[in-house]
């Protein structure tokens, strides 16, 4: 699956084959990285008890975002959005770079990792095919995780 590996000042992270994801902002990767395993602990998933954080890279800004559930369940918003959404609000429009976590242990599958279907789309909105898409592999793992383009998270990918 890994075809490379990038290295930032502390983690070696895995990039998989396929269109290569731009590293155009890679001094911010583990900025991003720890801003999204802080905000995860203000997650409020009391129904699946899946803590998820999100941030993301915008215009130069960075925000942070978790995973709101709700009562009604379909009313919940994952992590990545209340992450994009708060950078919509502030002003931005572009996406330089996400990061998300789901605060697995080392050696959770990559299903358990990856961002949901809507969130992909979401970011497709305001992202590029090469903008970088950084997936936690958890503390303690060797390696801070995996970096993939969004063109090979969402291929075929709707825009009007
Ligand atoms: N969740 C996210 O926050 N992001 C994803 O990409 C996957 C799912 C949240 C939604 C819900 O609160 C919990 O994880 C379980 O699905």
């Amino acid at each position: 699956m890994s075809a490379s590996t990038l290295t930032t000042q502390n983690f070696t992270w895995h990039i998989a084959s396929g269109l290569a994801p731009s590293l155009r902002d890679s001094s911010q990767f583990e900025g991003l990285l720890l801003a999204a395993r802080d905000v995860r602990r203000n997650a409020y998933a009391p129904y699946s008890n899946f803590l998820v954080g999100s941030a993301v890279l915008m215009d130069g800004n960075l925000y942070r975002g978790c995973n709101v559930e709700n009562a009604s369940y379909g009313a919940t918003i994952c992590a990545e959005r209340s992450a994009i959404f708060a950078g919509i609000a502030d002003g931005g429009r572009s996406i330089a770079a996400l990061a998300l976590t789901t605060g697995p242990q080392s050696g959770t599958p990559i299903n358990q990792r990856t961002p949901c279907g809507i969130c992909r789309q979401v970011i497709a909105e305001f992202a590029e095919a090469d903008t970088p898409i950084l997936i936690d592999a958890g503390e303690g793992a060797s390696y801070a995780g995996e970096i993939v383009s969004l063109e090979q998270l969402l291929p075929w990918r709707f825009k009007l």
